[in-house]
């Protein structure tokens, strides 16, 4: 057997067309003086007015970036480019999921958002309130968000697979007084029913008061008269027509929402700008995925999640890029969609997650090797840690040992990538490498102190940057709380990952720390888990755990205590998972259901789901001496 080598280094050609050719010293210069680099960074970008200060730490530790500056991201992602040869070039290559395609230029986008824009504004859509979106991956979806946005209102995207449950807990956090959704979309080869699912959240929503939904998938569905609004018919009307004028926000307002959850409690909409956000997600990507005029660029996420908001829609329009968005399923109709794909549109940078490489890797090499994938130049990885096999796979079957893969770890919460490799890093295998410019981070115990190299601690970041979501919507002190109590003496973010730093200074992520579980990537509370479990009027107790799944990273095993008329069946537990589902949407399903008699707590009551866990994979319980009985 060949040893294995301790680095992948890039090739020549790659290092040489990189944008960034060192790290070492630009790093040094970027956390000795923060506010240099992010003022050298923001320079990018056009403003209507400069900013004042670049950093605003007086309010600790809710931190304010470019105060005094006037922006919109429109200005940015679309009107900047209207004005040079980006005007005829594509912004979004769509394809759905049955094959149909539509493609846009900036030209095309500036007019679909426009007209959108001005429909929004004539419904009485003011500046600064929350609209909610609930859609499939369409080009509306884009539009959507771009309109709201140029307006100067905040959107607040939906994850098209929740339910109908999760969306009307979102509409009533943010008052919403207007949702925008479709009909349906293609998920492998079924069609999901969005407009029924809105229909059934809007019932639950006092706030709404009028919906647009786009045609998709043409099924008859359920339009309430004076409530509920067709797309293409709105688009079509006078009041859509003549430009319509992006509004001249603050750096420091709200751009959007997005619902995330955390360990305990309800998911919590964290807030980001436009300002700071802006600069720090076109900063990343073209410095991380060394974005050309001439690439082509797939993030081939959701646009519902935060990687699709930084990655698919904001980062590449500010930077003039060509982007493609696909509607549905990898796999569908065959395990080499993707790899035909990029085939069909000679893709030149393909970013995803390790639990999609691992559902295809099952598939074979076969797939893969049947198609001509030598325009990569690019490969990317996010979501959660990239197991060593499935990154050798994608290493050595995409990208075909000539891509390096960036692995950039980050969350909904940084807006951008934090920890990540550059093209012209050398590589290991399941390590996300070292920090990005401007980002001082480490490994520590409980007190704070580093931890040893090799051994595992928790992740912390220890400066703030333009990126970070200010606070968390109607709730600052649980923003403080979550994030900043913990290091507090020290002034650090509080991650909730616990990782490694090895001899070379090269960060691994184990994993979380906190219960919050990554099931496929998708961010999931093992409280609301719970919660939703115990909803149901068979159910007296319920504690969930992740333990590690060959795909999916982590699946969702749950326990559950029966009130005392209730027996346990294999019916019962069918039923009980799918009550998870309808209450949270299909993700959030255990795969393991158990019905227990007893749950371990602490003497004050707190369900150890440390301990359940350890039994369910065999291993030491370890300190039980707080243990109830
Ligand atoms: C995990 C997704 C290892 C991590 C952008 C983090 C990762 C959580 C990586 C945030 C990676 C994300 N390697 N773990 N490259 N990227 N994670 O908010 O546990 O959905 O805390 O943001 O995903 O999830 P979120």
């Amino acid at each position: 057997m060949t040893k294995e080598p301790k680095f992948y280094h890039p090739l020549p050609e790659v290092i040489q067309n990189a944008t960034v050719q060192e790290y070492d010293k630009t790093y040094q210069k970027s956390i000795s003086n923060p506010e240099a680099f992010w003022g050298e960074q923001a320079g990018n970008l056009d403003w209507y007015k400069k900013w004042d200060q670049v950093f605003d730490g007086g309010d600790k530790p809710f931190f304010k970036w470019y105060t005094g500056a006037k922006t919109n991201i429109i200005h940015n992602a679309i009107d900047r480019h209207l004005k040079t040869a980006n005007r005829n070039k594509l912004a979004f290559m769509w394809e759905g999921e049955p094959g149909d395609k539509r493609q846009f230029s900036y030209h095309d986008l500036d007019n679909e958002v426009s007209k959108f824009a001005n429909v929004l504004k004539s419904m009485g859509v003011k500046q600064g309130e929350i609209v909610t979106i609930y859609m499939p991956q369409i080009p509306e979806l884009v539009f959507a968000m771009l309109a709201c946005a140029k307006i100067g209102a905040v959107h607040s995207v939906v994850y098209g697979g929740f339910s109908s449950e999760a969306l009307a807990g979102r509409i009533q956090d943010a008052n919403s007084r207007f949702l925008i959704t479709a009909d349906g979309g293609y998920r492998r080869g079924k069609k999901t029913d969005l407009k029924s699912i809105s229909n059934a959240a809007m019932l639950e929503s006092p706030s709404i008061e009028a919906c647009v939904t786009v045609k998709r998938t043409g099924d008859d569905v359920h339009m309430q008269e004076g409530r509920d609004f067709w797309y293409h018919d709105l688009v079509c009307l006078p009041i859509s027509r003549g430009q319509c004028e992006t509004v001249e926000m603050d750096s420091e307002d709200t751009l959007f929402l997005l619902y995330t959850s955390g360990s305990t409690g309800k998911p919590k909409a964290l807030v980001h700008t436009h300002g700071g956000y802006g600069v720090y997600v076109s900063t990343t990507l073209r410095m991380v995925f060394d974005i050309k005029p001439q690439d082509r660029f797939w993030c081939a996420a959701d646009p519902g999640w935060i990687t699709g908001h930084s990655y698919i829609v904001y980062g590449p329009l500010i930077l003039g890029a060509t982007v493609m968005l696909y509607e549905g399923a990898p796999n569908f109709p065959f395990p080499n969609r993707w790899w035909d794909m990029i085939e069909r549109y000679k893709i030149n940078i393909l970013y995803t997650s390790p639990t999609a490489i691992r559902g295809l890797m099952r598939f074979g090499e076969n797939w893969p090797k049947k198609h001509d994938l030598s325009s990569l130049r690019l490969l990317g990885s996010v979501g959660e840690p990239i197991n060593p096999e499935a990154w050798k796979w994608y290493f050595e079957h995409i990208g075909q040992g000539r891509c390096p893969i960036m692995d950039t770890w980050w969350q909904t919460e940084t807006g951008g990538f934090v920890i990540t490799p550059l093209p012209i890093t050398p590589l290991k295998p399941g390590s996300a490498s070292k920090p990005f410019f401007g980002n001082e981070v480490g490994v520590v115990d409980e007190e704070g102190n580093d931890s040893k190299p090799n051994e595992e601690g928790s992740l912390v970041i220890k400066t703030p940057s333009p990126g970070m979501a200010r606070t968390i919507l109607g709730d600052p002190e649980r923003y403080i709380q979550t994030y900043w109590k913990k290091y507090e003496k020290q002034g650090w973010y509080h991650v909730g990952d616990s990782a490694r730093k090895d001899d070379d200074g090269y960060y691994w992520i184990i994993g979380r720390s906190d219960d919050v579980i990554k099931v496929s990537g998708y961010r999931l509370g093992t409280a609301e888990v719970e919660s939703a479990l115990v909803s149901h009027p068979s159910v007296s107790e319920a504690a969930t755990i992740a333990l590690p799944h060959e795909v999916k990273g982590n699946a969702i095993h749950a326990y559950v205590i029966l009130r005392a008329n209730e027996k346990p069946s294999e019916e019962l537990e069918v039923h009980l998972k799918d009550h998870v589902g309808k209450v949270m949407g299909p993700i959030a399903k255990p795969e393991t259901l158990t019905f227990v008699d007893g749950l371990p707590k602490t003497r004050s009551g707190k369900i150890m789901r440390r301990v359940l866990k350890a039994r369910a994979l065999g291993q030491d319980e370890g300190d039980l001496s707080t243990l109830e009985d």
